[in-house]
Order: C-alpha cells, then structure tokens, then sequence
C-alpha cells in the first residue's frame, strides 16, 4: 500500500521480520497533521494484523522525528472545532492499542505531539543528537496527546513541569538520565541498533512477547497489586505454549531455541 505523508517498508532477515515505518513530511519536519496521523495509524494495524511482522519501529528525519501537530492546520480551529471533531488525538488511540512492541528511533527534534507520539511507543532507543519537549504553552495551548501524564510518569514530577511549563528542550543525555529513553547511540548507528533490538524480539516467541508488553502496561498503568496478579497469570498462561516447551528444553539441551509461535 503506498502512503502520502509515510513511508512503510519490511527489514529484517528472520522469520518475523520489523515493519519499519518512516514519517515522511521532511518540509515541515514530520508535524503531525490528521492525514499522517490516519495513515500511521492504519500502517500500524496492518504490521500488527501480520503474522510475518514481530516488532514495529517508527522514526523520522535525521533533523526531526516529528516537531508536534502541525500548527498551521490548527491554527484556525474554533473550540468547537477541535471538541466535535476530537481533532489531532482521534487517531492516537489505534496507536495505543497495537498489540506488538513498537520502538520509537528518534533522531533530532520529538516536540509537542512528537514527543507524544513517542511516548506512545514502548520504548525509545535516541540518537545523541535527539530532542525532547513540550513547547506547546508558547503557543498558548498544553500538550494534548498524553504529555502532561505520560511525561511524569517517566521522568518524575519536577522534571515534567519544567519542560510543560517553561518549553524547554531537553537533549539525549538529560533525556537518558532522567528515564525517558532507554539507549542513546552516535546518530549514524540509530538505525542499526534499533532494527538490531527489533530483530532480538522477533525471534523471541510470540505469544511471551505479547504478554511481556502487557504486562509491563499494567506496572504502568495500573496499582502494585493488580499488576502483580495479572502477572501471574499471564506467566502461568505461557505454560500452555509450545514455545515454553521449547525454550525451557532447548536450555537444558544446551541449544538454541527455535520459537515457533506468531
Ligand atoms: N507544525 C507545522 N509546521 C511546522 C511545525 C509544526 N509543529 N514545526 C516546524 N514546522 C515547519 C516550519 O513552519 C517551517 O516551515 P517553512 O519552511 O514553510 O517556514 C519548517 O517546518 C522548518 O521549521 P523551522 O524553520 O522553524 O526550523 P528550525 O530549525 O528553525 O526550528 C523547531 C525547528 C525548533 C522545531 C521549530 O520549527 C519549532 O519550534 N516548531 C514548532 C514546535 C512546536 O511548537 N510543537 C508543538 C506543536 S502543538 C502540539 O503538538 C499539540 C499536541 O500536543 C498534540
């Protein structure tokens, strides 16, 4: 399927490859704008509809990953406008109900709706030359697609405040230290590494996969006790799989496990 405002390919060479996705407004350096938005959001659902695909990446330019919704779309929008219409965010909920691990490769600058969006991700592997922030209150808006709850979740309070209520930039290091990133890497190795952490998922097993994300979802989404719960009976689940089988012998074997469940 060709796409205007993204780019979609497959990379990989096992058995369950990466579906890679590429946002493709370099002019505007990727502004998030409706159309892009429903383009990802159906390029998501096909990779997690296939059996072939183990893991999502989405990124960007070298220069922006994306620099937030597009501002001159929204410019003119009336409130009722954007409240009927649900605009930007009525698409970001296909995002987040994608099943399969998806990581955010950032290079350069993830403002605004692009921060956002890659934080939607499961996680993000940044280029050193990566950017993060929340400008939105010099537009004299707030962050509108989960900033200002995902953003304290992983990085504390205080360093969530400062970057919504001053707009300022935060850079790879910082964004490292403070837990919003998981790796930083010289920006001409980001796509080597990222399809490489890809690759070590999809040969992993399927359905531990799935669980794994689920899992961890719930510690982030929900209270101790529950999320421990729920842990356990997905791990009791897994039991029933043959890839268990599989894992376990091929450990005590001394061999290589092959998975085989999508
Ligand atoms: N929307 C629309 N167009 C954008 C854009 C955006 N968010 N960000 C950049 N562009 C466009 C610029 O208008 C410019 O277009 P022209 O060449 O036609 O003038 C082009 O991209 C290049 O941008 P700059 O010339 O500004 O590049 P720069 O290197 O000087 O600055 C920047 C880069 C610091 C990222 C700057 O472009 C900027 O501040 N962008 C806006 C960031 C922002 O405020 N994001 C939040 C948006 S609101 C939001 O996201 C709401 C939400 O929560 C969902």
């Amino acid at each position: 399927m060709s796409y205007e405002f993204i780019l979609t390919e497959v990379r990989g060479d096992g058995e369950r490859k990466t579906g890679l996705i590429t946002l493709n407004r370099p002019k505007q350096l990727n502004a998030l704008n409706d159309g892009l938005m429903n383009e990802l959001g159906a390029a998501m659902k096909a990779f997690d509809a296939d059996d072939g695909i183990g893991c999502i990446v989405i990124t960007g330019s070298e220069k922006a990953f994306a620099a937030g919704a597009d501002i001159a779309a929204m410019a003119s929008w009336t409130y009722m406008d954007v409240y009927k219409t649900d605009y930007i965010t009525r698409n970001w909920e296909t995002i987040r109900a994608i099943r399969k691990p998806v990581i955010a490769a950032v290079a350069g600058f993830a403002l605004g709706g692009g921060c956002e969006l890659a934080m939607m991700c499961d996680f993000i592997i940044a280029a050193d030359t990566a950017k993060f922030g929340q400008p939105e209150i010099k537009l004299g808006i707030i962050p509108g697609a989960g900033g200002t709850q995902r953003l304290p979740r992983a990085i504390s309070k205080a360093k969530a405040m400062d970057l919504v209520l001053t707009s300022r930039m935060m850079d790879a290091a910082e964004a490292e230290r403070a837990g919003l990133v998981s790796r930083v890497v010289p920006a001409a190795e980001l796509m080597d590494t990222v399809l490489a952490a890809a690759q070590n998922i999809n040969d992993f097993s399927g359905p531990s996969v799935m669980m794994a994300k689920e899992c961890v979802n719930r510690a982030y989404e929900g209270p101790l006790a529950e999320g421990i719960q729920f842990e356990r009976r997905m791990f009791h689940s897994l039991f029933a799989t043959e890839d268990q089988k599989e894992g376990m012998d091929a450990f005590v074997n001394k061999r290589k496990p092959a998975f085989k469940q999508r």
